[in-house]
């Protein structure tokens, strides 16, 4: 079988208000992305995956929005849009953009006009229930929800609207509304949507939470479940099974649908937003790849940083997700905590994750900033922009940070951090709509470019060395035994390219007899090979080619 162009890619995602600043407005814009494109395309990410930045109140950032052909003014015009889709395929990389086809803002017109009244032309448009004792309202004035379901962010995700004396669902926020799929005219309208950009040369998407996309038919309620907090391999929480509100049989006919719709545009990248167990993610890529081709494999967001984790996550995505599937590697993202936050800021481990991330056999995706070791804020969630803390401003902090949950997702979402002027060159603001992290002296993209060893630097040997060796992009891998013990190693084949990666997680230096070969990258001077003998410091990392 032909590997897809986007099995072999890298991923590079931009979170546009936070990129570039420039019209001095403390927010970022397209017209800021594509000042910077050349420095992506230097930097060697074959993708970009652009967070949205259409028509959007902006109450969610652009996840919800109000008019999905037109851009938000914050953000630019169409032409901005259009010279973007232009000047990134010049540089010969591809363009992605995010697709929010679960849920509207409440201020789009669809659902404007949807809850006006019960039998306007977009009556149905949405998922209105009734409920099911409208006399407790009535008499009472108590409102009780149509069934037990309860939203992704915790809580009921019924909402009342008096025009209609109905109530309309929501997986995620009160204002984003569920679209209702099972509505013909709304999957035609949207399928037009997604023929709408990809005329315009869009290389596809990133699908925004398409595993909420269809809920049951007969909203039958959720069976009772003991876990608390939702997990990436099982999304059930809050108490509740996530049995009729999630990953329902049609979301994942529903990819295929969705497949042929960019088919008739070529060979087109979905990458599905997915939570859910291995079995359920591989019904949405499918083995045929007649599906969404990509999800993201988002376990591994909350990865312990020794050898033996990596090594049982790569055996256990090695078992489930062999070839024609492709996993994708993701340690950060606009939701997350930054991967270097959680190895406690340190430059020397966060270049091995990178070296693992961009070797391993899957496509790396890498979220702004983390090329340099951009790290997290710590902001009052009192004060905080995302609407998500504001949720949970009842629940004591230490308890939150101690689960590892991100619940102010403004932390991670700060400017970009460009060079050691003032706002870090990210904008010549005032003030920038989050405030630029403080260490940007010594964490920025000029510093880091002048450091021959910087992480940046790092990366961007990495990414070269990748399009130079089809092993590292479409090779098979092996994992290599009998290696000391804070040591991964592994071997990546196609053809008759032949690598092997050998990574050290340990904090001290080791040695070890290894295959000869020739070494093609080193994390530190030091990390070498000598006849049959690789010598690593602690966390220094080597690549070894072999002879053909
Ligand atoms: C997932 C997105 O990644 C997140 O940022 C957004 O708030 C929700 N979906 C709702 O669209």
């Amino acid at each position: 079988m032909k590997i897809p162009w986007y099995h072999k890619t890298t991923i590079y995602q931009i979170y546009p208000r936070s990129f570039y600043d420039s019209n001095q407005d403390g927010i970022g814009e397209i017209k800021g992305i594509l000042s910077k494109l050349n420095y992506l395309h230097e930097l060697g990410f074959e993708t970009l995956w652009i967070s949205p930045f259409f028509s959007s109140p902006q109450t969610d950032f652009g996840y919800d929005i109000c008019n999905y052909t037109d851009i938000a003014p914050e953000y630019g015009s169409m032409d901005d849009a259009l010279q973007l889709i232009d000047e990134v395929h010049k540089r010969g990389m591809k363009i992605v953009f995010d697709m929010v086809m679960n849920h509207t803002s409440i201020e789009h017109e669809w659902f404007k006009e949807s809850r006006s009244s019960r039998d306007n032309s977009k009556a149905d448009w949405y998922l209105w229930q009734n409920s099911p004792l409208p006399f407790l309202r009535e008499k009472l004035g108590l409102k009780v929800p149509p069934n037990n379901w309860k939203s992704m962010t915790g809580g009921n995700g019924w909402h009342y609207a008096k025009e209609r004396d109905e109530y309309y669902w929501s997986s995620f926020l009160p204002f984003q509304p569920d679209l209702n799929y099972r509505n013909p005219e709304v999957k035609k309208a949207i399928f037009e949507i997604v023929r709408f950009w990809l005329r315009k040369g869009v290389d596809g998407f990133r699908l925004d939470i398409f595993n909420v996309i269809y809920k049951d038919a007969e909203y039958r309620n959720n069976p009772f479940s003991p876990k608390l907090i939702p997990t990436e391999e099982d999304p059930s929480g809050f108490f509740q099974e996530a049995k009729y509100t999630m990953n329902q049989p049609e979301s994942f006919s529903f990819a295929k649908e969705l497949r042929n719709v960019c088919n008739e545009f070529g060979e087109k990248i979905l990458l599905g937003e997915i939570t859910g167990n291995t079995e359920i993610i591989k019904k949405y890529m499918t083995k045929k790849g007649d599906g969404l081709g990509l999800v993201f494999n988002f376990e591994m967001l909350n990865f312990k940083f020794n050898a033996d984790y990596f090594r049982e996550l790569i055996n256990k995505i090695e078992r489930d997700f062999p070839d024609p599937f492709m996993p994708v590697y993701v340690f950060s993202n606009h939701d997350r905590r930054r991967s270097i936050h959680r190895i406690g800021e340190d430059f020397r481990k966060a270049k091995l994750l990178h070296l693992l991330q961009l070797t391993v056999r899957g496509v790396p995706a890498m979220y702004y900033g983390e090329e340099i070791g951009m790290t997290d804020s710590k902001f009052p969630f009192s004060s905080a922009l995302d609407p998500i803390p504001h949720k949970f401003k009842w629940v004591p902090r230490v308890l939150l940070d101690s689960i590892g949950l991100t619940i102010n997702r403004d932390e991670v979402r700060t400017p970009m951090q460009w060079d050691e002027s003032r706002n870090s060159g990210f904008s010549s603001a005032q003030k920038t709509w989050l405030p630029v992290h403080e260490n940007f002296k010594a964490v920025n993209i000029e510093t880091e470019t002048k450091d021959a060893n910087s992480l940046l630097n790092t990366i961007r040997k990495l990414l070269k060395i990748r399009t130079e060796e089809s092993a590292l992009r479409e090779g098979s891998l092996d994992l290599i035994g009998n290696l000391p013990k804070d040591v991964l190693g592994y071997k990546r084949k196609s053809g008759s390219n032949e690598l092997v990666v050998l990574l050290n997680f340990g904090m001290k230096d080791t040695d070890f007899e290894t295959e000869k070969g020739d070494c093609i990258f080193r994390i530190t001077e030091k990390d070498e090979i000598k006849n049959n003998k690789v010598e690593l410091t602690g966390y220094g990392g080597i690549i070894l080619k072999f002879p053909n």
